[in-house]
Protein backbone atom coordinates (compact mmCIF):
# COMPACT_ATOMS: atom_id res chain seq x y z
CA UNK A 1 0.00 0.00 0.00
CA UNK A 2 1.26 3.07 -0.88
CA UNK A 3 -0.29 5.80 1.32
CA UNK A 4 0.36 7.17 4.77
CA UNK A 5 -2.49 5.72 6.61
CA UNK A 6 -0.43 2.07 7.01
CA UNK A 7 0.48 2.64 10.64
CA UNK A 8 -1.85 5.70 12.31
CA UNK A 9 0.41 5.15 15.04
CA UNK A 10 3.71 4.40 16.04
CA UNK A 11 6.28 5.49 18.66
CA UNK A 12 8.91 8.95 18.56
CA UNK A 13 12.44 7.73 17.88
CA UNK A 14 13.15 8.91 21.60
CA UNK A 15 10.17 6.59 23.30
CA UNK A 16 9.39 9.49 24.89
CA UNK A 17 5.14 9.96 23.03
CA UNK A 18 3.05 8.37 20.34
CA UNK A 19 2.90 9.99 16.84
CA UNK A 20 -1.19 9.38 15.93
CA UNK A 21 -2.45 10.84 13.20
CA UNK A 22 -5.24 13.35 14.08
CA UNK A 23 -8.15 10.88 12.32
CA UNK A 24 -10.51 14.43 12.94
CA UNK A 25 -8.07 16.39 10.43
CA UNK A 26 -8.87 13.70 7.55
CA UNK A 27 -9.03 13.79 4.63
CA UNK A 28 -8.19 17.42 4.24
CA UNK A 29 -5.34 17.06 6.48
CA UNK A 30 -2.55 14.73 7.47
CA UNK A 31 -1.01 15.76 10.44
CA UNK A 32 0.42 13.92 13.46
CA UNK A 33 -0.01 14.85 16.86
CA UNK A 34 2.66 13.99 19.38
CA UNK A 35 0.94 12.51 22.75
CA UNK A 36 2.65 12.39 26.06
CA UNK A 37 1.05 13.15 28.90
CA UNK A 38 -1.65 10.72 30.36
CA UNK A 39 -4.62 13.79 29.88
CA UNK A 40 -3.21 13.80 25.83
CA UNK A 41 -3.69 10.06 25.60
CA UNK A 42 -6.88 10.30 27.32
CA UNK A 43 -8.25 12.80 24.97
CA UNK A 44 -7.34 11.43 21.81
CA UNK A 45 -9.43 8.53 22.42
CA UNK A 46 -12.63 10.27 23.46
CA UNK A 47 -12.24 13.18 21.07
CA UNK A 48 -11.98 10.02 18.05
CA UNK A 49 -8.49 11.40 16.83
CA UNK A 50 -7.14 7.83 17.49
CA UNK A 51 -10.16 5.48 16.87
CA UNK A 52 -10.66 1.74 15.51
CA UNK A 53 -10.80 -0.97 17.93
CA UNK A 54 -7.25 -2.46 17.73
CA UNK A 55 -5.50 1.31 16.82
CA UNK A 56 -6.81 2.05 20.19
CA UNK A 57 -5.02 -1.35 22.07
CA UNK A 58 -1.97 -0.62 20.10
CA UNK A 59 -2.15 2.75 21.45
CA UNK A 60 -3.06 1.72 24.77
CA UNK A 61 0.49 -0.45 24.67
CA UNK A 62 2.48 2.30 23.66
CA UNK A 63 0.61 4.38 26.16
CA UNK A 64 1.72 2.14 29.03
CA UNK A 65 5.29 2.08 28.10
CA UNK A 66 5.43 5.70 27.48
CA UNK A 67 4.25 6.30 31.63
CA UNK A 68 5.95 3.12 32.90
CA UNK A 69 9.04 5.06 31.73
CA UNK A 70 7.75 8.06 33.89
CA UNK A 71 6.75 5.96 36.97
CA UNK A 72 9.61 4.28 37.20
CA UNK A 73 11.75 7.48 37.74
CA UNK A 74 9.14 8.90 40.06
CA UNK A 75 8.46 5.86 42.28
CA UNK A 76 10.16 5.15 45.63
CA UNK A 77 9.45 1.19 45.04
CA UNK A 78 7.53 -1.69 42.93
CA UNK A 79 4.50 -1.34 44.57
CA UNK A 80 4.11 2.25 44.09
CA UNK A 81 5.79 2.13 40.54
CA UNK A 82 2.86 -0.74 39.67
CA UNK A 83 -0.15 1.13 41.64
CA UNK A 84 0.60 4.03 39.60
CA UNK A 85 0.66 2.06 36.40
CA UNK A 86 -3.20 0.35 37.47
CA UNK A 87 -4.29 3.58 38.84
CA UNK A 88 -3.07 4.73 34.52
CA UNK A 89 -4.77 2.23 33.24
CA UNK A 90 -8.14 2.89 34.72
CA UNK A 91 -7.98 5.68 33.33
CA UNK A 92 -7.41 5.60 29.94
CA UNK A 93 -9.93 2.88 29.72
CA UNK A 94 -12.57 4.73 30.55
CA UNK A 95 -11.88 6.94 27.93
CA UNK A 96 -13.65 4.55 25.41
CA UNK A 97 -14.98 1.58 27.78
CA UNK A 98 -17.37 0.18 24.83
CA UNK A 99 -13.64 -0.86 23.35
CA UNK A 100 -12.51 -4.50 24.37
CA UNK A 101 -9.29 -3.90 22.64
CA UNK A 102 -8.10 -1.06 24.76
CA UNK A 103 -8.54 -3.07 28.76
CA UNK A 104 -7.47 -5.99 26.66
CA UNK A 105 -4.40 -4.21 25.60
CA UNK A 106 -3.74 -2.85 29.23
CA UNK A 107 -4.66 -6.00 30.98
CA UNK A 108 -1.75 -7.49 28.83
CA UNK A 109 0.81 -4.63 29.37
CA UNK A 110 0.11 -4.92 32.86
CA UNK A 111 0.40 -8.41 33.26
CA UNK A 112 3.64 -7.48 31.83
CA UNK A 113 4.77 -5.35 34.09
CA UNK A 114 3.60 -7.84 37.16
CA UNK A 115 5.34 -10.80 35.46
CA UNK A 116 8.86 -8.93 35.49
CA UNK A 117 8.18 -7.07 39.22
CA UNK A 118 10.96 -8.89 40.52
CA UNK A 119 13.77 -7.24 38.05
CA UNK A 120 15.24 -3.50 38.02
CA UNK A 121 13.03 -1.03 36.74
CA UNK A 122 15.12 -1.02 33.51
CA UNK A 123 13.89 -4.34 32.92
CA UNK A 124 10.64 -4.18 33.56
CA UNK A 125 10.19 -1.24 31.54
CA UNK A 126 12.31 -2.50 28.37
CA UNK A 127 10.00 -5.51 28.76
CA UNK A 128 6.93 -3.38 28.43
CA UNK A 129 8.34 -1.84 25.39
CA UNK A 130 9.18 -5.37 23.60
CA UNK A 131 5.55 -6.22 24.39
CA UNK A 132 3.84 -2.92 23.15
CA UNK A 133 5.77 -3.73 19.97
CA UNK A 134 4.24 -6.97 19.93
CA UNK A 135 1.63 -6.35 20.17
CA UNK A 136 1.65 -3.81 17.59
CA UNK A 137 3.61 -6.46 15.00
CA UNK A 138 0.82 -9.61 16.14
CA UNK A 139 -2.27 -6.48 14.62
CA UNK A 140 -0.57 -6.21 11.80
CA UNK A 141 -0.14 -10.18 11.13
CA UNK A 142 -3.63 -10.70 12.28
CA UNK A 143 -5.35 -8.01 9.95
CA UNK A 144 -3.54 -9.71 7.11
CA UNK A 145 -4.59 -13.11 8.05
CA UNK A 146 -8.45 -11.75 8.37
CA UNK A 147 -8.12 -10.20 4.89
CA UNK A 148 -7.33 -13.37 3.57
CA UNK A 149 -10.60 -15.44 4.85
CA UNK A 150 -12.37 -12.06 3.81
CA UNK A 151 -10.75 -12.52 0.45
CA UNK A 152 -12.23 -15.62 -0.42
CA UNK A 153 -15.74 -14.08 0.46
CA UNK A 154 -15.31 -12.02 -2.33
CA UNK A 155 -15.83 -12.56 -6.50
CA UNK A 156 -14.21 -10.37 -8.77
CA UNK A 157 -17.04 -7.68 -9.90
CA UNK A 158 -18.49 -7.81 -6.67
CA UNK A 159 -20.03 -4.61 -4.82
CA UNK A 160 -19.44 -4.73 -1.02
CA UNK A 161 -21.31 -2.11 0.97
CA UNK A 162 -19.47 -0.80 4.06
CA UNK A 163 -19.83 1.35 7.26
CA UNK A 164 -17.80 3.08 9.07
CA UNK A 165 -14.04 2.84 8.94
CA UNK A 166 -12.66 -0.46 9.76
CA UNK A 167 -9.54 0.22 7.27
CA UNK A 168 -5.54 0.73 8.49
CA UNK A 169 -6.34 3.42 10.19
CA UNK A 170 -8.69 1.52 12.97
CA UNK A 171 -6.28 -1.42 12.56
CA UNK A 172 -2.38 -0.82 11.40
CA UNK A 173 -2.04 -1.95 7.60
CA UNK A 174 -4.90 -3.66 5.88
CA UNK A 175 -7.51 -3.02 8.41
CA UNK A 176 -10.17 -6.03 8.90
CA UNK A 177 -13.49 -5.23 7.41
CA UNK A 178 -11.63 -3.24 4.67
CA UNK A 179 -9.06 -6.07 4.53
CA UNK A 180 -10.04 -8.30 1.75
CA UNK A 181 -11.40 -5.07 -0.55
CA UNK A 182 -7.77 -3.63 -0.26
CA UNK A 183 -6.41 -7.02 -0.34
CA UNK A 184 -8.26 -7.72 -3.60
CA UNK A 185 -7.19 -4.53 -5.06
CA UNK A 186 -3.71 -5.24 -4.51
CA UNK A 187 -3.99 -8.59 -6.78
CA UNK A 188 -6.16 -6.55 -9.66
CA UNK A 189 -9.17 -7.90 -8.30
CA UNK A 190 -12.63 -5.46 -9.87
CA UNK A 191 -14.24 -4.51 -6.55
CA UNK A 192 -16.79 -1.66 -5.97
CA UNK A 193 -16.77 -0.42 -2.67
CA UNK A 194 -20.18 1.35 -1.59
CA UNK A 195 -19.16 3.44 1.52
CA UNK A 196 -21.75 4.67 3.85
CA UNK A 197 -20.68 8.15 5.21
CA UNK A 198 -21.77 7.20 8.62
CA UNK A 199 -23.35 9.85 10.33
CA UNK A 200 -22.25 12.38 12.57
CA UNK A 201 -18.47 11.87 12.31
CA UNK A 202 -18.44 10.91 8.77
CA UNK A 203 -15.67 7.77 9.64
CA UNK A 204 -16.91 6.30 5.97
CA UNK A 205 -16.79 9.72 4.49
CA UNK A 206 -13.38 10.90 5.70
CA UNK A 207 -11.51 8.13 6.47
CA UNK A 208 -12.62 5.00 4.18
CA UNK A 209 -13.28 6.94 1.38
CA UNK A 210 -9.93 8.22 1.98
CA UNK A 211 -8.18 4.87 2.18
CA UNK A 212 -10.20 2.96 -0.47
CA UNK A 213 -9.55 6.02 -3.06
CA UNK A 214 -5.88 5.97 -2.23
CA UNK A 215 -5.94 2.34 -2.45
CA UNK A 216 -7.24 2.87 -6.40
CA UNK A 217 -10.28 0.88 -5.48
CA UNK A 218 -13.49 1.85 -7.21
CA UNK A 219 -15.10 3.52 -4.74
CA UNK A 220 -19.12 4.94 -4.43
CA UNK A 221 -20.03 6.80 -1.38
CA UNK A 222 -23.44 7.07 -0.37
CA UNK A 223 -25.79 9.01 2.82
CA UNK A 224 -26.37 6.16 5.17
CA UNK A 225 -30.25 6.51 4.02
CA UNK A 226 -29.34 5.60 0.58
CA UNK A 227 -28.50 2.45 1.87
CA UNK A 228 -32.06 0.88 1.25
CA UNK A 229 -32.58 1.76 -2.34
CA UNK A 230 -28.67 0.76 -3.48
CA UNK A 231 -29.49 -2.47 -2.24
CA UNK A 232 -32.53 -2.97 -3.83
CA UNK A 233 -30.83 -2.42 -7.03
CA UNK A 234 -28.93 -5.10 -7.09
CA UNK A 235 -25.55 -3.17 -6.51
CA UNK A 236 -24.32 -5.74 -3.39
CA UNK A 237 -23.23 -8.34 -3.06
CA UNK A 238 -22.12 -8.49 0.81
CA UNK A 239 -22.04 -5.99 3.88
CA UNK A 240 -18.59 -6.09 5.46
CA UNK A 241 -18.35 -4.34 8.87
CA UNK A 242 -15.87 -4.34 11.99
CA UNK A 243 -16.68 -4.39 15.59
CA UNK A 244 -15.69 -2.62 18.80
CA UNK A 245 -16.80 -5.93 20.79
CA UNK A 246 -18.55 -9.30 20.08
CA UNK A 247 -20.21 -10.83 22.58
CA UNK A 248 -19.68 -15.16 23.37
CA UNK A 249 -22.92 -15.83 21.32
CA UNK A 250 -21.71 -13.43 18.33
CA UNK A 251 -24.09 -10.30 19.36
CA UNK A 252 -21.87 -7.38 18.22
CA UNK A 253 -21.32 -4.04 19.00
CA UNK A 254 -20.44 -1.48 15.89
CA UNK A 255 -20.73 2.02 15.01
CA UNK A 256 -24.05 3.31 15.78
CA UNK A 257 -25.90 2.11 12.51
CA UNK A 258 -24.53 -1.02 11.59
CA UNK A 259 -27.85 -2.41 13.13
CA UNK A 260 -29.94 -1.11 10.82
CA UNK A 261 -27.46 -1.75 7.71
CA UNK A 262 -27.57 -5.64 9.32
CA UNK A 263 -31.81 -5.53 9.09
CA UNK A 264 -32.08 -4.17 5.06
CA UNK A 265 -29.28 -6.67 4.46
CA UNK A 266 -31.41 -9.31 5.94
CA UNK A 267 -34.46 -8.08 3.90
CA UNK A 268 -32.70 -8.22 1.05
CA UNK A 269 -31.09 -11.48 1.53
CA UNK A 270 -27.65 -9.61 1.23
CA UNK A 271 -24.60 -11.42 3.21
CA UNK A 272 -23.90 -9.46 6.27
CA UNK A 273 -19.87 -10.34 7.57
CA UNK A 274 -18.22 -9.04 10.44
CA UNK A 275 -14.41 -8.24 10.70
CA UNK A 276 -12.26 -8.04 13.89
CA UNK A 277 -9.32 -10.16 15.65
CA UNK A 278 -10.37 -12.62 18.17
CA UNK A 279 -8.71 -9.44 20.67
CA UNK A 280 -12.39 -7.75 19.98
CA UNK A 281 -14.44 -10.83 21.55
CA UNK A 282 -14.82 -10.34 25.22
CA UNK A 283 -15.75 -14.22 25.95
CA UNK A 284 -17.10 -12.85 29.37
CA UNK A 285 -19.49 -11.14 28.27
CA UNK A 286 -22.66 -13.93 27.16
CA UNK A 287 -24.47 -11.62 24.63
CA UNK A 288 -25.89 -7.75 23.50
CA UNK A 289 -27.95 -7.25 26.47
CA UNK A 290 -25.06 -7.12 28.86
CA UNK A 291 -23.22 -4.09 27.11
CA UNK A 292 -23.41 -0.91 27.70
CA UNK A 293 -23.58 2.01 25.32
CA UNK A 294 -22.05 4.91 25.72
CA UNK A 295 -24.02 8.52 24.38
CA UNK A 296 -22.09 11.45 22.89
CA UNK A 297 -21.82 14.49 22.45
CA UNK A 298 -25.32 16.40 20.46
CA UNK A 299 -23.38 18.95 18.90
CA UNK A 300 -21.36 16.05 16.77
CA UNK A 301 -24.99 15.72 14.92
CA UNK A 302 -25.67 19.35 15.10
CA UNK A 303 -22.50 21.44 14.14
CA UNK A 304 -19.59 19.03 13.54
CA UNK A 305 -17.99 18.99 10.22
CA UNK A 306 -20.45 21.70 8.86
CA UNK A 307 -19.48 25.42 8.49
CA UNK A 308 -23.28 26.67 10.36
CA UNK A 309 -24.91 24.42 12.39
CA UNK A 310 -27.52 22.23 10.53
CA UNK A 311 -29.72 22.54 13.17
CA UNK A 312 -31.05 24.57 15.91
CA UNK A 313 -28.58 24.89 18.37
CA UNK A 314 -31.18 24.56 21.60
CA UNK A 315 -32.57 21.41 19.77
CA UNK A 316 -32.04 18.50 22.24
CA UNK A 317 -29.96 15.54 20.74
CA UNK A 318 -29.54 11.43 21.49
CA UNK A 319 -26.06 10.76 20.08
CA UNK A 320 -25.87 6.74 20.98
CA UNK A 321 -21.83 5.80 19.87
CA UNK A 322 -22.97 2.48 18.89
CA UNK A 323 -25.33 -0.22 18.50
CA UNK A 324 -25.97 -4.11 18.78
CA UNK A 325 -26.37 -6.17 16.06
CA UNK A 326 -27.78 -9.62 17.07
CA UNK A 327 -26.24 -12.52 16.01
CA UNK A 328 -29.30 -13.93 13.88
CA UNK A 329 -28.28 -11.48 11.73
CA UNK A 330 -24.69 -11.87 10.99
CA UNK A 331 -23.82 -14.42 8.34
CA UNK A 332 -20.38 -14.72 9.19
CA UNK A 333 -17.59 -13.57 12.09
CA UNK A 334 -14.39 -13.46 10.49
CA UNK A 335 -11.03 -13.78 12.87
CA UNK A 336 -7.59 -14.52 12.37
CA UNK A 337 -8.53 -17.74 13.24
CA UNK A 338 -10.99 -18.48 10.20
CA UNK A 339 -14.65 -17.81 9.46
CA UNK A 340 -16.70 -18.69 12.03
CA UNK A 341 -20.85 -19.70 10.91
CA UNK A 342 -23.50 -19.24 13.60
CA UNK A 343 -24.44 -20.97 15.72
CA UNK A 344 -21.75 -18.42 17.67
CA UNK A 345 -20.06 -19.87 20.90
CA UNK A 346 -16.59 -18.20 21.15
CA UNK A 347 -14.67 -19.22 24.04
O1 LIG B 1 -16.06 5.34 16.85
P1 LIG B 1 -15.07 4.76 15.94
O2 LIG B 1 -14.72 5.66 14.81
O3 LIG B 1 -13.85 4.26 16.67
O4 LIG B 1 -15.81 3.49 15.31
C1 LIG B 1 -15.07 2.45 14.88
C2 LIG B 1 -15.86 1.33 14.34
O5 LIG B 1 -17.06 1.32 14.37
C3 LIG B 1 -15.09 0.23 13.80
O6 LIG B 1 -15.88 -0.55 12.96
C4 LIG B 1 -14.55 -0.65 14.92
O7 LIG B 1 -13.85 0.06 15.88
C5 LIG B 1 -13.67 -1.68 14.35
S1 LIG B 1 -12.21 -1.04 13.70
C6 LIG B 1 -11.37 -2.28 12.92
Amino acid sequence: MKYEVNDPVRLTDDGRAILAIDQTLLPGRVAYIRLETPEQMFDAIKLLQVRGAPCIGIFAAYAMFIEAKVFAQVSSDKEHFYQQLHKFAKYLSAAMPSAVDLSWALKRMERTAANNMRRSFDTIVEAMRREAVQIHEQNIQTCFTIANYGLTLINDGDGIMTYCNAGALATSRYGTGLGPILLGAEKGMDIKAYVCETRPMLQGSRLTAYELVNAGVDTTLICDNMAAQVMKEGRIKACFVGADRVAKNGDTANKVGTYGLAILARTFRIPFYVFCPTTTIDVRCDDGSKMTVTERDGDEIKTEYFKSPVAPLEVKCYNPSLDITPARLITAIITEDGINYPPFDFN
